[in-house]
């Protein structure tokens, strides 16, 4: 099961997207020569740019085809994440008065997805600092099926930001104004892509840091969320029960090792997902995730030099090992928490599951503890008893055989 479960995460890890096939992009324009181009993945579109890292200037020109004479096309970026809602666009569509192209900025709020309320024109909250769009190759330029659009813009981008969303999409109508809906077919809705200006590539597709992000949360939900505490209580209360005898070693152990495997797999996966979006930073998620990480290596490595039980140092290396046991446990569930937060999950069902989860080995504890207790104060009056001699030999003990 674990081998299997291991094979399929890196198999996902390993997992890269094609590199984008740049034989049909164009540098060329009649206005200007750009320096890179790149084929987008949908609907036949495809960019060319110029980027100016020391002021953080980009020049772009999207080229795109009209599917209808009353039709749509627009371009545009979203500077928090790879979706239509939020994204800043440009439009190009024949006017309704003149029957001229226009381009127009819309930003494109949750209301217009959820088309309750119709897109209107909007000036944009980004530094666009130059807009225009050009109808070319010939047929007297005229709108219709087929026509090739480019819109070309000019944008102070944040310095040092340099992967950004394009989202880009086409419709059959725009009513006076307001561009009315895309189809939707899955391959109008894949119209979103993260591009890393610099180098011209691709960023992963969104999907992928989806399905990643899904991997992460699971996969280290179970292993510092889950599989670490119940490794510490099988520990902490197992190891009194003699009839077990060493038994509770090996389940602690198997159990420890397992979910640190597991967390490691997990935690090289929040790795490439921290690389994935470096316009995000989660302080405190990704300080626990390496403070955690780290203490479980030290306590798998502590495990070689460790001392025989008749060793004199044996008891400081117990304390040892309970300390970082002990605080590793608790920052691996306070940044499962972290990582519902982060998630945007502070409210769904899968952290209700997880609070569920946690709470029964509470009481599991709880109940162990008390256990422990009576059993311990119990041992404790016969041990009193035994030696003042009202009980003459020695019961059978009564807490372990049944504990
Ligand atoms: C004009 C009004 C618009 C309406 C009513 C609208 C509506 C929608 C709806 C309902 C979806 C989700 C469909 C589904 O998941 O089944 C969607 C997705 C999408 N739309 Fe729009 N849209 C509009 C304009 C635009 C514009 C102007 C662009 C791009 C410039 C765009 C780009 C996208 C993209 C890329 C997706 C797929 C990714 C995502 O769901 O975030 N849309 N749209
Ligand atoms: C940025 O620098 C380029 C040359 O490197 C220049 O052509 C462009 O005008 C500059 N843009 C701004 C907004 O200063
Ligand atoms: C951007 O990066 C350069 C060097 O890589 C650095 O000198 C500059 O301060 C950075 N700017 C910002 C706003 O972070």
């Amino acid at each position: 099961m674990l081998p299997l479960l291991l094979l399929l995460l890196f198999s996902l890890l390993s997992f890269h997207p094609p590199a984008a096939v740049s034989a049909r992009c164009t540098t060329i324009t009649t206005a200007k020569t750009f320096q890179k181009c790149m084929t987008l993945p949908s609907q036949q579109a495809s960019i060319a740019w110029t980027f100016h890292p020391h002021n953080a200037t980009l020049e772009i020109v999207f080229f795109g085809t009209f599917i209808s004479p009353s039709g749509w096309v627009g371009w545009g970026i979203n500077p928090s994440s790879p979706e239509m809602t939020w994204t800043r666009a440009l439009i190009a569509f024949p006017d309704p008065n003149s029957g001229r192209l226009v381009l127009l900025p819309y930003i494109l709020d949750p209301t217009v997805k959820l088309q309750k309320n119709s897109l209107v024109s909007s000036p944009l909250d980004i530094n666009l600092l130059t807009s225009s769009a050009t109808l070319y190759g010939g047929r007297l330029a005229t709108i219709h099926d087929g026509a090739d659009i480019q819109i070309h813009a000019t944008l102070k981008l944040v310095p040092n930001k340099t992967k950004i969303h394009h989202v880009w999409n086409r419709g059959l109508y725009v009513q006076g104004y307001s561009p009315t809906i895309h189809p939707t077919t899955v391959n109008d809705l894949s119209s979103v892509t993260t591009i890393d200006l610099l180098s011209g590539t691709e960023s992963t597709k969104h999907s992928n840091i989806q399905t990643l992000k899904l991997a992460h949360g699971i996969i280290n939900g179970i292993a510092w969320g889950i599989l670490l505490p119940v490794g510490v209580v099988i520990s902490r209360y197992l190891r009194h029960i003699q009839s077990l005898g060493p038994a509770w070693f090996y389940a602690h152990a198997g159990v420890q090792l397992s979910a640190f495997f597991l967390g490691t797999a997990g935690f090289s996966i929040g790795l490439r997902l921290g690389d994935l979006s470096p316009g995000v930073v989660y302080g405190l998620h990704r300080k626990l995730g390496f403070a955690a990480f780290c203490l479980a290596s030290l306590q798998t490595l502590a495990l070689l030099f460790r001392p025989k039980t008749t060793n004199k140092y044996r008891k400081y290396w117990k304390s040892y090992h309970h300390f970082v046991g002990y605080t590793c446990v608790v920052m691996g569930v306070v940044n499962v928490f972290q990582g519902f937060e982060v998630m945007g999950e502070g409210r769904s069902y899968a952290k209700l599951g997880y609070c569920l989860c946690l709470s029964t080995l509470i009481g599991v504890c709880v109940a162990l503890e008390v256990n422990s207790w009576v059993v311990f104060c119990r041992k404790a009056k016969e041990d009193k008893l035994r030696r003042e001699g009202v009980l003459g030999t020695p019961v059978k003990q009564i807490g372990s055989s049944h504990n």
